[in-house]
């Protein structure tokens, strides 16, 4: 089992949807999570539109249900996401007259929703990813309502916010993707120091990890890893999957998809399951990136995986609709694939 064998080194997660994964009916799913995992994420259900669409209307139910089932199972919950440009509802960056929210309004309702949820939850969340995404592949300030409205430190203003909202146990992460781009590190860096020179609690990265077979090196990883280390911050690995499907080479330095790109993606070449060639390529591709965890695992807190079985994997619906993606350790029948015993492999 993953969560035993990996218990000495990082906690190992998965990011579920409560609605099919938790259902009762489909109970094979949650035997395959609590033998599994032993730190869980909601994929969608925490996030802003998922709990609060409209102002004063909390929808608790998926959420409530995803933190009782690992309470009762001792897993530990990381919160997704409190800030973040995407899923997020309109009616948060509007006054009641339809215009532009002003910055104090917006940081009152930030603080609101973290109070909210802080009082349901309470430390029965172990971490939250407080802000998601705020930086562009050039390492500069993301474009979005927060940085318009709060200003260029509007990232140093929610942490702020969290560290006072929050209890002093929970851990306060920052979560992006393509961290390994040294220019994205180096933004990464920047607004790293200037919380720290500021007194501002971030406790960790989140490194979303959604790779593919050939990138990152395991040398850019290793640069990541130290890099980060060094820096001061502990390093979860939030959203691990490894595409294996055909995908254009600009991807991986955040190009931006052109109809043409998705026109040319639209082959779906592993449609009847993926050859056995190929799972072992995954399962090689997985087994070296454990190695690299495992060397680095003093520094690394969690290794968490964005879907449970491959049928559920948002990689199906990116960067095109309906495509047949096997990224994840389980396939479509909930039966571990050649990269699950890669990874147990590596644990000696
Ligand atoms: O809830 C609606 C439903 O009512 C509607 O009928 C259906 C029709 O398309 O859509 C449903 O919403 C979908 C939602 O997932 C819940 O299933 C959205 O269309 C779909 O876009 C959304 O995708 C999620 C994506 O974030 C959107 O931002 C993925 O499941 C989720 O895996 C993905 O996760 C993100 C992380 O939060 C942050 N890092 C990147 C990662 C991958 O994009």
């Amino acid at each position: 089992h993953l969560k035993n064998s990996f218990a000495p080194y990082f906690k190992i997660g998965t990011a579920i949807n409560i609605e099919q994964q938790l259902d009762k009916r489909r109970g094979e799913f949650t035997e395959l999570i609590s033998s599994q995992f032993n730190s869980l994420v909601a994929e969608n259900a925490m996030k802003w539109d998922a709990l609060n669409p409209e102002p004063n209307v909390y929808n608790f139910a998926l959420s409530d249900k995803l933190i009782d089932f690992a309470t009762e199972r001792k897993m530990e919950v990381v919160g997704h996401v409190l800030f973040w440009h995407n899923q997020t509802p309109e009616w948060l960056f509007k006054d009641t007259n339809g215009k532009q929210v002003s910055k104090d309004l917006l940081i009152k309702r930030m603080r609101h929703h973290i109070r909210v949820l802080n009082k349901r939850y309470g430390e029965k969340i172990h971490a939250w990813d407080v802000v998601n995404e705020a930086l562009n592949e050039d390492g500069s300030l993301r474009d979005s309502p927060w940085k318009q409205i709060l200003g260029e430190d509007w990232v140093q203003q929610a942490f702020k916010i969290a560290q006072e909202e929050l209890p002093p146990k929970t851990k306060l992460i920052y979560n992006d993707y393509n961290l390994h781009n040294r220019n994205k590190l180096m933004g990464l860096l920047e607004l790293l120091h200037s919380m720290q020179a500021n007194s501002i609690r971030i406790d960790a990265i989140g490194i979303q990890a959604h790779w593919a077979l050939d990138y990152p090196s395991h040398k850019n990883l290793e640069f990541l890893i130290n890099t980060l280390h060094k820096n001061k911050v502990q390093i979860h690995f939030s959203e691990l999957d490894i595409d294996v499907l055909p995908r254009p080479k600009q991807f991986d330095g955040g190009a931006e998809i052109t109809e043409s790109h998705k026109y040319n993606m639209f082959i779906d070449p592993y449609k009847e399951g993926l050859p056995t060639s190929m799972q072992n390529q995954l399962a090689n591709r997985y087994q070296g990136l454990f190695k690299v965890f495992l060397k680095h695992a003093d520094k690394i807190d969690r290794v968490n995986f964005w879907g449970l079985t491959d049928e559920f994997s948002w990689k199906n619906q990116w960067p095109v609709a309906n495509r047949t993606n096997h990224p994840l350790l389980f396939d479509r029948d909930g039966k571990a694939k050649a990269a699950f015993y890669s990874i147990i492999k590596t644990v000696k």
